[in-house]
């Protein structure tokens, strides 16, 4: 049986400031006694955020790392020095990095490499854009965004990876229950055949405006073992995600 995971995902949002009292408003309501609940704020909200959590379950994330330790990296921070602080998670190959930051499965690869040295849980993300979707290529385009990151690592149970339709994310418009079981599914077969029968133990989470009302059905799914959640993880709605109806 694999622990269902909820993450949210701040992206660009929340001062450090005000951490705190979001924080505090939400901590003694979540249920986590059965799944892993995940923050994932901006860098420089990351030691408030694993302060004000530390005693609780709740666990925090970055949503980027560097692949290289240290050195002449201007703007950039390392696995390092995410572990170094109690960072346990790390977002890699969002579709928004991929597509405002130029990251590549290349980069993803060196990356989910770089955080399994360094001890942080790699949140892999993956996912087809509307044209592709459109035009039949969708699996395709997992396949490969598995495949050219994944098959030159060594991998195990504890990757964790999110299937975010780019469609489906900020636009209100969820991937039905159906599509996003027959993606996650899909995710899972691919990954059994890299690394075979670990894949049965490796979380794979639906991303793509999730929030209180959608999120009970798509847990409901035998291969969605979670959801990464953007805008809804801003507010006390966070609460009635997390204690989704089961
Ligand atoms: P939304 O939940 O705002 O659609 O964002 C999804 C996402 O990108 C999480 O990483």
């Amino acid at each position: 049986m694999r622990k269902k995971v909820i993450a949210g995902n701040w992206k660009m949002n929340k001062l450090a400031s005000e951490c705190g009292e979001f924080l505090n408003s939400i901590l003694t309501e979540i249920n986590t006694d059965d799944k892993d609940v995940i923050i994932c704020p901006t860098y420089v909200s990351l030691p408030s955020v694993i302060n004000i959590t530390k005693g609780t379950n709740v666990k925090t994330g970055a949503q980027n790392a560097h692949y290289e330790t240290s050195g002449a990296y201007t703007g950039e921070v390392s696995c390092e020095m995410l572990k170094d602080i109690g960072c346990e998670y790390v977002i890699i190959g969002h579709s928004e990095r991929r597509k405002y930051f130029a990251e590549t499965d290349e980069t993803v690869s060196l990356k989910v490499k770089k955080a399994y040295e360094t001890g942080l849980v790699p949140i892999m993300c993956i996912g087809e854009s509307l044209e592709e979707r459109e035009e039949g290529k969708a699996f395709d385009v997992l396949s490969a965004q598995i495949t050219n990151a994944l098959r030159p690592l060594d991998i195990d149970e504890k990757l964790i990876v999110a299937y975010e339709p780019i469609w489906a994310i900020g636009t209100g418009k969820t991937a039905t229950d159906e599509q996003a079981q027959e993606a996650c599914a899909f995710v899972r077969k691919t990954l059994n055949t890299l690394f075979g029968d670990v894949s049965e133990k490796i979380r794979v989470l639906y991303g793509g405006s999730v929030n209180a009302k959608n999120i009970s059905s798509l847990m409901q799914m035998p291969d969605i073992d979670g959801a990464l959640v953007g805008g809804a993880s801003l507010k006390t709605e966070f609460i009635q995600l997390v204690n989704y109806d089961k």
